[in-house]
Parts: structure tokens; C-alpha cells; sequence
């Protein structure tokens, strides 16, 4: 057999602030052609809470809550819906299962009940017991998304600098619904900043991403993230990837946990075996950016549709180099649709290329998603899985090994890949 590169100890140095800024970046993805929504909203109210002279860490918490305020949508179908109308019929959905993410995630609990209010009308909202606190800035995120939505509705598709010529149109729309959809003090500060022109030509991902980096205020976000809060973030993204489709329903996680218990089986160094669970957890994060008719389709792809589902390794790799510099998270992610004879994607690399978390990753999703059901077909046998299987280690496509340590413990392995997820193991923790 060839030589495997031997894996040495992982070190990772990434704080929570920066961690957000990328996180955000790949939620953007659901967008597709509509990308930035979650970093536009993010700059609508923070530009507004320096206007209304906000202390500067209620600014900044403001921020982070709007560049992750969508984080209940990962199905670009619910997000299509939400930017259509001004009052979509179904918003309560993603502001429940963003809730239920940030709760599960105690790094960012506290984002957690703005995020379950950010559509609620201020009609309502005034009333709800709520810290005045949280009411603030709930209220504050839901004008500043709706305005995002009225920009999209006003864009040119030649130049989104013409929106600078519908600057009525919009505030008429905002002061037509203050006291009602909207609070009244925020209706008068964004009128007055949508007829600023640099207010929209600054609108820019790449300026609306530096804005962060010159935060200092919130102690809790300037920590360097540990294992633990590694696998809480990873965890968090694996939730969002896995609610795109009832088919890859905790394919993430379960990728993950067979990764993890295989590295262990092969004697992986435990650190190395707990970066591999993380990379597991976020492999799939690229695939926010398919669009769902072609992750639901029942029967074989178009050409075409083929080269989006590829994209998503790609759209991984540059996601989680940005999350978790210096570290073969992203690497050993981005390869996990490789081959050993070359014939995978996206690099077409070969085993020379593919370390054994590589190749530990690769077996682990095959394995995983077999084992699930799909629009085309019940989820499989462990026998029947075997049979697919096998011949992929004749044909130089997944490593022997590891499909021996695999096929060894069949039975633990495929209960492990098709029952509900547990909580956190101990062994998991920093
Ligand atoms: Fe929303
Ligand atoms: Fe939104
Ligand atoms: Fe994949």
C-alpha cells in the first residue's frame, strides 16, 4: 500500500469575532444569485444604532445579530420567499429554527430571542415582555431587513447604485407603515439615511465584512475559541447545513461521529480525531450555496446540474480556510469527494494527495449517506451498503483500510449512522 502522510498535532488560533464574520458569510450563501442579505442587514442597523447613538457595544452586538440573523433559513426556496414580499405569509418558521440553533449553541444564546423576534410587528412587539434591550434591537433588525428587501425590489440589474434614484419610493414605503410594521424612531433615522448616497454605494460585502474587524468592545467575542467551542460552532453550522433538505437530515453530524469514532479505530492521535469530528460537522457548508430543486432531484442531474452540486467543495474549502486558518479542517472538508485514482472532484487529486482523514472523510460520506433515505430510493441495508462499497476499494476509489475497520465493526457503525443524534460525549470536549 502507498504511504499515507502522517498527521501531526493540530493547532488552530481563531477568536469568535472572526469565526462570526465567515460563519455569516457562508449563510449568505442560501442566497444564491441574492447573495450578502444577513451582511446588508448587519450594516442597515448598525449604521442606523450610531444614529441613534447606542452605546458602542449595544452597536456592535447590534451588528453581529444582523449578520446572523437568517440563520434559520437554509433552504434558498424559504429564502426566495422572504425577499418576494414585504410581509411574507411564512417568516415564523426560520425565526424558530434560528432560535432553536442559537439556544442549542451557548457562545451565541444570547442572540437567540432577537433572532425569534426579528419579524415581529412593532404593533406586537411593544407589548411582549422582553428586556428593552432585546426589543431594541429586534425591532431595529426587522426595518433594516424589509429595507433590504426594498432595495432588492428597486434595483437595477444593470447597477445596484440606481437604487440612489428610488430613495422616495422607499421612504415613502418605510414612513407608510411607522407605528404599525415599524417603530417610529427608526423609520425617521433610516429616511433620513436613505437619501444619503454613500449610505448605498458603501452597501459592499467586502467594506460590510472590514466594519467588524475594527470592533473591540465585546470582551466575549475577543477569545480564542477552544475545542469545545470549536464543536459548538461546528455543530452549529452542521444543524443549518442539515435542515437544507429532510434527506441530509443529520448527515453532517453523523459524518462527523463516524469520522471520529473510524480516526480513533486507526489509532489517529485523539486531537487529530476531534479536528476530523469538526471537519466532519462542517464538510457539507458549501452546499448552502446549491439551490434545492437540484439537491431534491429525484432523477439523474444535467450536466449543468452537476457542476453546482461540484461547486459545493470549493464553496467549503474557501469557507472554512477563512474560519479555521492553520488548520486541516478545511482541507481534509474540501477533499471529502476525492478519489484515490484521481477521478474525483474537485481537484481530481490522487492518493499521494489524500492524507487518512482524508480518505477517513470520504468513506464516512458514502457510507453515511447510503444509509439515508433519498427522493430516489429507501435508505439502505448495512449488507447493501457493503456491496456498493466494496467494489469503490477495487476500484482504487476509497481507501482499503479504512473501509476494513469500517466493514469490521459493520453493525456499531451503521447504528451509529442512522440513529438520532445524543448530546455532546464527554470525549468530545476540550
Ligand atoms: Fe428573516
Ligand atoms: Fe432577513
Ligand atoms: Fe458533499
Amino acid at each position: 500500500m502507498e504511504k499515507i502522510k502522517t498527521v501531526g498535532a493540530e493547532s488552530f488560533s481563531v477568536d469568535l469575532k472572526h469565526a462570526l464574520v465567515w460563519v455569516a458569510r457562508a449563510l449568505d450563501y442560501v442566497g444564491v444569485d441574492d447573495i450578502h442579505h444577513n451582511h446588508r442587514v448587519a450594516y442597515i442597523a448598525h449604521e442606523c444604532a450610531k444614529r441613534l447613538n447606542w452605546p458602542i457595544k449595544k452597536q456592535e452586538f447590534t451588528f453581529f445579530a444582523g449578520l446572523i440573523h437568517d440563520c434559520g433559513v437554509s433552504q434558498t426556496n424559504e429564502h426566495q420567499e422572504l425577499i418576494r414580499e414585504l410581509t411574507p405569509a411564512h417568516v415564523q418558521t426560520h425565526c424558530s429554527v434560528g432560535f432553536n440553533a442559537l439556544n442549542k449553541c451557548s457562545l451565541l444564546a444570547k442572540f437567540s430571542t432577537i433572532i425569534l423576534h426579528h419579524h415581529t410587528h412593532w404593533e406586537l412587539l411593544k407589548e411582549i415582555d422582553l428586556s428593552p434591550y432585546e426589543k431594541d434591537i429586534a425591532a431595529l433588525i426587522f426595518i433594516s431587513d424589509r429595507l433590504d428587501f426594498l432595495r432588492a425590489k428597486h434595483i437595477s440589474s444593470n447597477s445596484a447604485d440606481l437604487v440612489t434614484l428610488r430613495k422616495k419610493e422607499i421612504s415613502d414605503e418605510l414612513n407608510k407603515r411607522s407605528g404599525t410594521l415599524f417603530r417610529p424612531e427608526y423609520v425617521e433615522v433610516l429616511c433620513e439615511l436613505v437619501t444619503k448616497d454613500g449610505f448605498w454605494f458603501a452597501m459592499e460585502p467586502e467594506n460590510i465584512e472590514s466594519i467588524p474587524l475594527h470592533f473591540t468592545h465585546l470582551e466575549w467575542l475577543h477569545k480564542d475559541l477552544s475545542m469545545h467551542d470549536l464543536i459548538q460552532l461546528g455543530r452549529f453550522i452542521a444543524g443549518i447545513v442539515d435542515a437544507k433538505s429532510p434527506f441530509t437530515y443529520q448527515h453532517s453530524i453523523k459524518v462527523a461521529e463516524l469520522c471520529l469514532h473510524l480516526a480513533l479505530a486507526m489509532h489517529l492521535p485523539r486531537h487529530t480525531a476531534r479536528m476530523l469530528y469538526v471537519s466532519g460537522l462542517v464538510h457539507d457548508i458549501g452546499k448552502l450555496r446549491t439551490p434545492d430543486e437540484i439537491l431534491h432531484k429525484p432523477g439523474q442531474l444535467t450536466a449543468e446540474e452537476y457542476i453546482h452540486i461540484k461547486r459545493h467543495t470549493i464553496d467549503t474549502e474557501i469557507a472554512l480556510q477563512m474560519v479555521f486558518p492553520n488548520s486541516k479542517i478545511g482541507e481534509w472538508a474540501s477533499n471529502h469527494h476525492e478519489k484515490l485514482n484521481g477521478t474525483g472532484y474537485p481537484y481530481n487529486k490522487s492518493a499521494k494527495d489524500l492524507d487518512l482523514p482524508s480518505r477517513i472523510i470520504a468513506v464516512a460520506d458514502i457510507f453515511q449517506a447510503l444509509s439515508q433515505d433519498r427522493p430516489y430510493r429507501d435508505r439502505l441495508t448495512a449488507n447493501e451498503i457493503i456491496d456498493i462499497m466494496q467494489p469503490m476499494v477495487t476500484d482504487k476509489l476509497i481507501d482499503d483500510e479504512v473501509f476494513q475497520y469500517l466493514n469490521n465493526n459493520l453493525d456499531d457503525f451503521y447504528l451509529m449512522s442512522i440513529s438520532p443524534d445524543e448530546n455532546i460525549h464527554p470525549l468530545y470536549a476540550a
